[in-house]
């Protein structure tokens, strides 16, 4: 299974610790390693700051994964080519955000993604992941 991360992402730990929390993204991704092997699940890694890269991994991974654990950061409320990309794999997605985004801005209540996603977990941070994760191993088994 693919964890994808998307724009500014890699940013953790620079952007405000009191919404997206203290971790570094080495080391939520480290974390979420954990969390997967510890459900049985063999994590892959991916993360970019371009739109067109991460449509061109989702279109890479169709066929090779088996499902998708995704947050692509604000992307998520704009980018219909990463909805459309996402669909076309047909693969089982989760879509996570480390903040609440239900109660923050108004643009972010909105997502793009979220119709071509089994389940949307959010404002939960490193946890969601393994929220996520369970969802993901549910739809698998
Ligand atoms: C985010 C929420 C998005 O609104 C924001 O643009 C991010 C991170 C989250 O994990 O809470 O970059 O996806």
């Amino acid at each position: 299974m693919e964890v994808m991360h998307g724009v500014n992402l890699d940013q953790l730990g620079r952007r405000d610790p009191a919404v997206y929390g203290g971790l570094s993204f080495n080391a939520l991704e480290l974390r979420v390693e954990r969390f997967a092997r510890d459900l049985g699940l063999e994590p892959r890694f991916f993360h970019t700051n371009h739109e067109g890269e991460f449509v061109e991994h989702l279109h890479r991974i169709d066929g090779l994964a088996d499902g998708v654990v995704l947050n692509p950061g604000a992307w998520t409320h704009y980018a219909y080519a990463i909805r459309d990309a996402l669909e076309l794999t047909a693969l089982p997605a989760i879509e996570v955000h480390l903040s609440d985004v239900e109660t923050r801005e108004e643009f972010r209540r909105v997502s793009v993604i979220r119709d071509v996603c089994v389940a949307t977990v959010s404002g939960r941070g490193p946890d969601g992941y393994r929220d996520a994760l369970v969802l993901l191993r549910e739809q698998l088994a």
